[in-house]
């Protein structure tokens, strides 16, 4: 069977066709790659290291090409395309030292001649799943750290970025991965799921990494925890933008314009709802829907603020949310598919051949609203207004998401009590829900996830595992709790 990778914005142009695996495939994948971790956990650390080095600046030297093939694509815009590549970059150079710390501690015992150690060891071999939302630089925050630590990795990329994953897994290769270290399969995902089931019980994968959404990512999650496994799942956003009084309200219409309709909204950390304090909510609203109107859309190999949308399957479930919208929703513009008969002012290049929406702005979305519970993937932002931040917090968590938020205000202690207040895993005050830094904790909890992190430091938790180690060179049996020098005290004492 094959698969035929098509451009969105030019949906007549075919970007590659690829053979797909059947999950037979997909396991022997996962043996070879079982069989092959031992020996690349034998590779030193700082060794491993420098192949990230080399990955890193073989991606650099080829930056150009690979974010010119995401936009051709997946239809991103090419200004977003050049920074997913540069994410994998920033994330080598991250990792690449990494490779000389991996530190484990020298504990001291509780006797003498005794000494504890801690160590961390790979995991073994993960299976890595990823959405093509963002086809190389979120693969990239599993497969450079799963690598660094000595991990052997079978990727299964989404199918409509195949291409993107062929040619980042090839300068993975060429920077001195050896082949059998990293393997790309291409399934759809009922065969993917069912290759998964098999080689967790067979024992081939010892670390699952998921990106997409809630509903796979609970099954991944149920699967896993009957092989006793905790995998890394980083699922879908409701993200919420809370606009205070005391906003700065140029900069928050920036804000939400960018959240909101970059990538075409089908970010994980895509803008959800806007929840804007009443007193401000009309002017809000109102500069929000003129920035969105005067924003360029179409060619993502131009200048616009988004392309198409992903995939077909994408543009078919972002036309079911439109159904979404009630009659105590308020909507100005024209909503669905752009074309001859639905024509955009301005657009950019051939609306006909691609997978291009209109942007919509949905004001009076309130909790129980299909629109204002659950993630929507699309250009679509909902719009509601709220009266004391306690309000505005709750409406914020409704949803049961809790990926990435945003506060804009100028008063720190609405900072610190939004902070302190919102569910998510990632909390930006006066900037965008989306374009986080490739260092810091990226996941969610709730209906995002089950609480893992990637990127930074923090993700080496994902990928090793501590091993405790404890020497006692005494030459004679010390039993723990039982054999420690007892100290003596008068805890009577008073001054
Ligand atoms: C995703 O959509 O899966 O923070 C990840 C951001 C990007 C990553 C998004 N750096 O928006």
């Amino acid at each position: 069977m094959t698969y035929r990778s098509t451009n969105p914005a030019k949906l007549d142009e075919v970007v590659t066709e690829i053979k797909l695996s059947d999950p037979e495939a997909i396991v022997a994948a996962a043996r070879a790659a079982r069989s092959a971790q031992r020996a690349w956990a034998g590779v030193p650390a700082p060794v491993r290291g420098q192949v990230i080095a080399n990955i890193g600046a073989l991606v650099e030297a080829n930056a150009e090409a690979l974010a010119q093939l995401v936009t051709r694509e997946v239809g991103k815009p090419i200004a977003e395309s050049r920074g997913e590549v540069q994410e994998i970059v920033d994330t080598c150079r991250f990792f690449l030292g990494e490779g000389r710390r991996l530190y484990g501690q020298t504990v001291p015992s509780e006797m003498p001649d005794k000494q504890l150690f801690t160590f961390r060891e790979p995991v073994g071999t993960a299976m890595i799943i990823t959405a093509g939302n963002f086809p190389v630089a979120v693969p990239s925050w599993y497969l450079v750290p799963a690598l660094l630590c000595g991990n052997t990795v079978v990727w299964k990329p989404a199918l409509y970025s195949a291409a993107c994953a062929e040619a980042m897994a090839e300068l993975f290769v060429r920077g001195g991965l050896p082949r059998d270290v990293l393997t790309v399969v291409h399934a759809d995902g009922a065969e993917t799921f069912a290759a998964l089931e098999k080689a967790l019980a067979g024992g081939l994968v010892q670390k699952v990494g998921f990106t997409g959404s809630t509903e796979v990512g609970r099954k991944v999650g149920e699967l896993c925890g009957r092989h006793l496994q905790n995998p890394c799942l980083e699922l879908g956003g409701k993200n919420p933008m809370v606009v205070t009084p005391s906003a700065e309200l140029e900069l928050a219409v920036e804000g939400a314009l960018f959240a909101g309709f970059g990538t075409a909204g089908q970010r994980c950390t895509s803008l959800g709802t806007a929840i804007v304090h009443e007193s401000i909510h009309p002017e809000f609203l109102q500069r929000l829907r003129a920035a969105v109107a005067a924003a360029p859309l179409g060619d993502p190999t131009q200048s616009v603020l988004y392309g198409p949308l992903l995939d077909l399957k994408f543009s078919i479930s972002y036309e079911d949310s439109l159904g979404w919208i009630q009659n105590h929703h308020s909507v100005d513009g024209p909503l669905g598919r752009i074309d001859a008969g639905n024509p955009r002012a301005g657009f950019v290049g051939e609306a006909e051949r691609g997978l291009f929406y209109h942007p919509a702005i949905v004001d009076g979305v309130r909790p129980g609203d299909a629109l204002f519970d659950n993630e929507t993937f699309g250009p679509i932002v909902g719009v509601t207004s709220y009266a004391r931040l306690e309000e505005a917090i709750e409406l914020a968590n409704a949803p049961g998401y809790g990926l990435s938020s945003a506060i804009y205000t100028s008063d720190p202690g609405e900072v610190f009590a939004f902070r302190r207040g919102i569910g998510a895993g990632m909390v930006s005050v006066n900037n965008s829900t989306s374009g986080a830094e490739a260092h810091l904790p990226f996941g969610g909890n709730g209906r995002s996830g089950n609480g893992s992190r990637q990127s930074g430091m923090w993700v080496l938790d994902q990928f090793t595992r501590w091993q405790a180690m404890n020497w006692d060179y005494s030459g004679r049996l010390q039993k723990a709790q039982m054999d420690v020098a007892v100290v003596e005290a008068d805890l009577n004492f008073r001054l």
